[in-house]
């Protein structure tokens, strides 16, 4: 009886928020909302996987002085992602980085894209456990080559490593965060020039990039209401932008 009037309290809470999306924000966008949580829903029940339900910073296993930089965890949704990778057309073979991983999921779906190795950087134990619980379980589950490993720190004690091609930030990190990364990245290049990608998911900070890494290409990409930005970095070439015009969604 108990639990009975519990399904029918979320029920209806569920169905509160539905409908005060599709007021504040349109039917389409909160069907597309709608349909891209449920496939990451199904997504973990499809792979025996831990990534959907979001972990709040005071959950995180974080000292009070890191909190002060952190965000809560919440993953980014699947479709999009998907149709990013699927629209970059990156050669297999690379190396990605995702720096403040969180759960692993951007691991997990890259390494559908021919990924030679995937690594996670995230500084929460508890998110870490789980991503590497959620990489293994992945693994054995879709059999993929895809190396992928988690690395318990802080992204300011991450050092680059000189074969990393691909690195992702989902809006993780305040600004003096996205500096030191950004410096960190361009030391490496300048260890081992190369072409490397910065994608860059609600990309508050985007300005600070492009000043900073001087991008050969800027690309924006929009999907279901996600926004992405793309950085091509050449190191050699004198940073000459060629901006692609923005990519929108059909149902947009
Ligand atoms: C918005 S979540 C994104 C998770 C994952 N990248 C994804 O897209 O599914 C941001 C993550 O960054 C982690 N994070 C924030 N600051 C960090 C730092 N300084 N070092 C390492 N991880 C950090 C948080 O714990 C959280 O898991």
């Amino acid at each position: 009886m108990k639990r009975k009037a519990i399904y029918s309290s979320k029920a209806l809470s569920y169905a509160h928020t539905f409908f005060r999306r599709i007021k504040e924000r349109g039917t389409l966008a909160t069907l597309q909302y709608t349909l891209s949580y449920c496939v990451d829903y199904l997504f973990d029940m499809k792979y025996k996987t831990d990534t959907f339900s979001y972990v709040g910073l005071d959950a995180l296993g974080i000292d009070d002085a890191k909190k002060k930089q952190g965000y809560d965890y919440g993953p980014t949704h699947a479709v999009p992602l998907r149709k990013l990778f699927k629209a970059l057309r990156i050669q297999p073979g690379k190396v990605l980085v995702d720096l403040g991983c969180g759960k692993g999921k951007v691991l997990l779906i890259a390494s559908e894209f021919g990924f030679k190795e995937v690594r996670g950087v995230e500084f929460s134990p508890l998110l870490c456990d789980i991503a590497s619980n959620n990489c293994s379980t992945y693994k054995a589950r879709t059999k993929t080559n895809t190396v992928f490993s988690i690395h318990k720190s802080d992204v300011l004690d991450y050092r680059i490593k000189d074969d990393e091609d691909v690195f992702y930030l989902y809006d993780p990190f305040d600004a003096y965060i996205i500096k030191q990364v950004l410096k960190n990245i361009l030391a490496s290049l300048q260890r081992r020039k190369r072409k490397i990608w910065i994608i860059y998911h609600d990309a508050e900070f985007r300005g600070m990039v492009e000043e900073k890494m001087n991008p050969t290409t800027v690309f924006d990409f929009i999907f279901w209401g996600k926004e992405f930005v793309v950085f091509e970095v050449e190191q050699g070439e004198i940073g000459m932008r060629r901006p692609v015009p923005p990519s929108r969604d059909a149902l947009l």
